[in-house]
């Protein structure tokens, strides 16, 4: 049987859909990975084999092929042991096809099964997120990955915990979105003199978020009254912070 797993390729700012097809067939003990491979994605046999050795569980002395389609794609990096990891348990039976279907996986395995930081996983939970799939991420990149909004984020420290959450026995807590970075903070409207008008029209134009146009004589304090601005607006949520990003 085959068993298909979402994931993503990376291309710059941009990431496009993989999918991980795992069949285990008859034949001499064998696990490949084909589909353009780079070398971390090749070596991800070894983690993926651990990690599933690190659970209890023995690969079937089988034929292991995994596929990562479209083929012709450069496949660089190391958030495909996921992905493969869970094709291959879903072609042993031990998690459901449906289940998987509706994911996007992304993360790295240690040998112990720890699912590890793998680059991007904003990225991919956009990608998840147009799709309208969820995504599973590394534990630690679960807040990062809930900046992307409408989208389900199952944040995984590791191969066991994330099948127990599948099989209803543990739930992982969904992530809150991380907090954003404090911003420099600029001069406050309370130092400049005078200029009530101006003020109070930089005010409404806050509120409102309105344009606003400064005109002036030299040295009269248009810098300075836009670089109060900052300091009254309120923080961005987090849609607007990728919004301008
Ligand atoms: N109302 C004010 N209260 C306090 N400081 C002021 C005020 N107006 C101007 N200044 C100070 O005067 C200096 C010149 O102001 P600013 O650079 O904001 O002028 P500007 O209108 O942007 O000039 P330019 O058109 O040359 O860019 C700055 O150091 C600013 O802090
Ligand atoms: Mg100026």
């Amino acid at each position: 049987m085959v068993s298909t797993v979402q994931t993503v390729a990376y291309l710059g700012l941009e990431a496009r859909s993989v999918e991980v097809q795992c069949q285990v067939a008859p034949g001499n003990p064998k696990f490949a990975v084909v589909g353009l491979p780079d070398k971390a994605v090749a070596e991800s046999r070894e983690r993926v084999h651990a990690a599933i050795s690190a659970m209890g569980l023995s690969l079937p002395p089988k034929r292991i092929t995994v596929n990562l389609s479209p083929a012709d794609l450069p496949k660089e990096g190391s958030h495909y042991d996921l992905p493969i990891a869970l094709a291959l348990l879903g072609a042993m039976g031990v998690v459901d096809a449906e289940t998987l279907a509706s994911y996007v996986f992304v993360g790295e395995l240690g040998l112990d099964g720890r699912v590890a930081t793998s680059p991007g996983v904003l990225l991919a939970a956009l990608h998840a997120a147009e799709r309208s799939l969820g995504l599973v991420c590394p534990a630690s990149q679960g807040p990062e990955a809930a900046w992307a909004g409408q989208v389900e984020v199952i944040a995984a420290p590791d191969l066991l915990a994330l099948l127990n959450h599948f099989k209803g026995s543990a739930l992982l807590r969904p992530p809150e979105p991380g907090a954003v970075e404090p911003r420099i903070v600029g001069p406050d409207l309370a130092q400049v003199k005078g200029q009530e008008t101006a003020k109070r029209a930089i005010e409404i134009a806050a509120a409102g978020g309105h344009n606003l146009v400064m005109v002036g004589p030299p040295g009269a304090g248009k810098s300075l009254l836009a670089s109060c601005v900052p300091g009254i607006l309120p923080d961005l949520t987090a849609a607007e912070a990728l919004g301008i990003m």
